[in-house]
């Protein structure tokens, strides 16, 4: 461990996919992910946003070692990371957690609470388990008798606790939190973002908390990366970017969340989805951006920062750092 280097640098990252065509069509290469480059600090959450598809949850894979990239390289803490499956690996991965959308699909409903949070530490073999479950149950907060409990017999916010429970059994350095709200009720979704934030504050680690909620992104991130079609286009701190979003895709998404007190026009964005087979040449989002131009359809925008300190991918944004608001 190198403690002067980032706890989590990704460069460069490419993933692709052989997609199918239709039914019976012919499969093509896709890339899921391409060219994506991040760093997070202990202590410190990086916001991944963004449509469905964008590549989300591949790049949450990727910077876990639970896929191996096509291209590009993941140092945590200073060290690439073990082949996949090594013994160094798991012990490393012991040191990085997942937490995901669906709790009652995270937990086996056959296994206590308890069990199931005991499970990490019996494999990498942590003594005081008993003492373990309720200090972690307390943590998240569960009671102890909880951990008698089923998952059936727990709320649905109640089961996310568990899983955050469990993913903390062995004190990691890295959270990787997959949708980890999206499952649940409006009025519970901010408990478990508050639960986030504290632990975070208590156990000093960094998050990678993936959402296509802007608002849910902003209340627990120190910085936030806006993805489209398996890139970053911005990148920047959560209030500079709702205040003033540069990329015209975050500015889609932006305006898509009220803002008290302050009017904010909704874009909607034209045309479909992106298909990752049919990648556009140029921008990516150029069939859909509303102030593109011909050179847009020629020239893929580099990630590139400006002199605010944001990263951005567009041409126009870097042109004079102010985009205008309405098609040319
Ligand atoms: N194992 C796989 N095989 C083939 N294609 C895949 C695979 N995993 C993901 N993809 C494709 O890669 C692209 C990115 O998928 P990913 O799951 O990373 O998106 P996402 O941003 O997490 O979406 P969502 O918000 O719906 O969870 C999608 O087009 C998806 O269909
Ligand atoms: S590069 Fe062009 S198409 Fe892409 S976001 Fe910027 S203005 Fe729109
Ligand atoms: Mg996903």
């Amino acid at each position: 461990m190198r403690p002067d280097a980032p706890l989590l640098d990704a460069k460069d990252l490419v993933r692709r996919y052989d997609m199918r065509r239709g039914f019976l069509g012919r499969a093509v290469e896709v890339r899921a992910v391409d060219g994506v480059s991040l760093r997070i600090e202990r202590g410190r959450t990086l916001g991944l946003v963004g449509e469905s598809g964008c590549g989300k949850s591949t790049t949450g894979r990727l910077v876990l070692g639970m896929e191996t990239p096509d291209q590009g390289s993941v140092s945590f803490e200073g060290q690439p990371l073990p082949s996949p499956g090594s013994a160094a690996w798991r012990a490393q991965r012991a040191r990085m957690q997942m937490v995901y959308q669906d709790p009652l699909g995270a937990l086996d409903r056959r296994l206590s609470i308890g069990t199931q949070v005991a499970e990490p530490l019996e494999i990498h073999r942590i003594g005081d388990r008993a003492a373990r479950v309720q200090d972690l149950l307390r943590a998240v907060g569960l009671r102890p008798d909880q951990a008698e409990r089923y998952p059936h017999e727990l709320s649905g916010g109640q089961r996310q606790r568990a899983v955050l429970a469990r993913a903390l059994a062995t004190e990691p350095a890295l959270l990787v939190c997959d949708e980890p709200i999206s499952a649940l009720d409006v009025s519970i979704q901010a408990q478990v973002m508050n639960l986030l934030v504290d632990l975070q504050e208590r156990f000093g680690m960094g998050i990678l908390f993936i959402s296509h909620d802007l608002r849910a992104v902003r209340q627990v991130s120190h910085r936030v990366a806006v993805m489209y079609l398996g890139r970053i286009v911005e990148e920047g701190e959560p209030d500079a970017i709702l205040q003033d979003p540069a990329h015209p895709y975050a500015r889609t998404l932006v305006s898509a969340i009220p803002h008290p007190g302050r009017r904010v026009d909704r874009i909607i964005l034209q045309g479909d989805p992106p298909n990752p087979a049919d990648r556009p040449s140029g921008c990516a989002f150029h069939p859909r951006c509303p102030v593109a131009t011909a050179l847009c359809a020629r020239e893929t925008p580099a990630l590139k920062r400006r002199g605010d300190g944001r990263l951005v991918a567009c041409h126009l944004a870097h042109r004079d750092e102010a985009l205008p608001r309405k098609a040319a």
